[in-house]
């Protein structure tokens, strides 16, 4: 079986060449590394991205180095650390892209550490940009990813015990939009006690000496999620999206209002019209909000964008998104991004 699925894997290169893995060489430039990352815990997935910009190193190995930091963060909503679907199981998304539009990506992946890096092998040894579920888990140890123990965090463990209390637990469809105690209305994720969203999402885009942008999204998804429920963060164009001619964002917060306007495609499109990465995420977070202002109270999306230049721009639906900037003059400076609701 596994033979076979082998064969079909290297069949398939043979027969769609277009689509096979580009490997050029980083282009030489002289710009200046910058490094971007969602949220404060981007100071850990900014340190273990910035060394390799340093070394002269390419963007798309930073920005794996920064999502296998931060899913090696127990602490952190992502990764194996991160909360449960409301079966109590863990389940993963990632996302990875380079400046040549090649990219790779997991969905529902269950027991494996490291998403982005099985999102990175998918881009580079198989012909396909997105696998799921078991057929993703399989190819990941294949690919000689360790199969982890399916164990919750004691955290997690904590938050679920918790949820199961709290929330009316009915596994039926649309039973997300019941209320949960902690927020308000459908959809609402937990909140802090300081009315802040709480988050599960982490991005990281770059930009490298050579000029090349590359970037990269992993997230555990949205706490106590339907089972099978995959959100913005694996889809290309939605939660990621690299124009090497134009830049790069990454989207953080609701998945679904970011699949609804293809998002970091959306981000990314507004720069290549003449906007800043900032008027670009502003506008973005506008078109979301736009389509129903009332829903758009309940919930959080933000955005981070790098232009070619290294310019940078963030905006968010709601206020407590920030984010993690290193480019030579800061390293690791977290800066509270701006939102449409104060
Ligand atoms: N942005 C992460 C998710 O909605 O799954």
């Amino acid at each position: 079986m596994k033979n076979s699925r082998r064969q079909f894997v290297k069949n398939s290169a043979l027969l769609i060449p277009a689509v096979r893995y580009v490997n050029l060489p980083a282009k030489e430039g002289s710009g200046k590394p910058v490094v971007v990352s969602t949220w404060d815990s981007g100071v850990i997935a900014n340190a273990a991205a910035w060394p390799v910009l340093l070394d002269q190193g390419r963007a798309i190995d930073a920005v794996e180095q920064a999502g296998i930091a931060i899913e090696n963060d127990i602490n952190c909503c992502v990764g194996l650390g991160g909360n449960p679907d409301r079966d109590g199981y863990v389940t993963l998304d990632a996302c990875i892209m380079d400046d040549q539009a090649n990219c790779g990506s997991v969905a529902f992946l269950e027991r494996i550490k490291h998403p982005v890096s099985v999102a990175r092998k998918v881009m580079e040894e198989t012909p396909h940009v997105m696998l799921v579920g078991i057929g993703a888990q399989q190819f990941a140890v294949e690919q000689g990813f360790p199969l982890e123990p399916q164990t919750l965090s004691p955290e997690a463990e904590k938050a679920y015990k918790k949820w199961l209390l709290d929330a009316n637990y009915e596994p039926v469809i649309n039973i997300e939009r019941t209320q949960s105690k902690k927020g308000k209305g459908p959809y609402a994720p937990a909140r802090f006690d300081d009315g802040s969203f709480n988050h599960d999402t982490m991005g990281t885009i770059a930009l490298d000496g050579g000029g090349a942008l590359s970037g990269m999204c992993t997230t555990s998804g949205m706490g106590f999620k339907m089972r099978g429920r995959v959100g913005d963060s694996p889809i290309i164009g939605s939660g990621l999206f690299v124009d090497n001619e134009v830049g790069a964002a990454v989207a953080t917060g609701q998945g679904e209002e970011v699949i609804r306007v293809s998002g970091c495609h959306l981000v990314v499109e507004l720069m290549r019209n003449g906007r800043t990465p900032q008027e670009a995420c502003e506008q973005a977070v506008e078109r979301i909000i736009k389509r129903d202002r009332e829903k758009a109270r309940s919930f959080q999306v933000a955005f981070i964008a790098l232009g070619k230049n290294g310019s940078i721009g963030a905006f968010a639906v709601q206020k407590g998104f920030n984010y993690t900037i290193s480019n030579g003059e800061i390293e690791g400076q977290v800066v509270d991004a701006k939102s449409f609701f104060g």
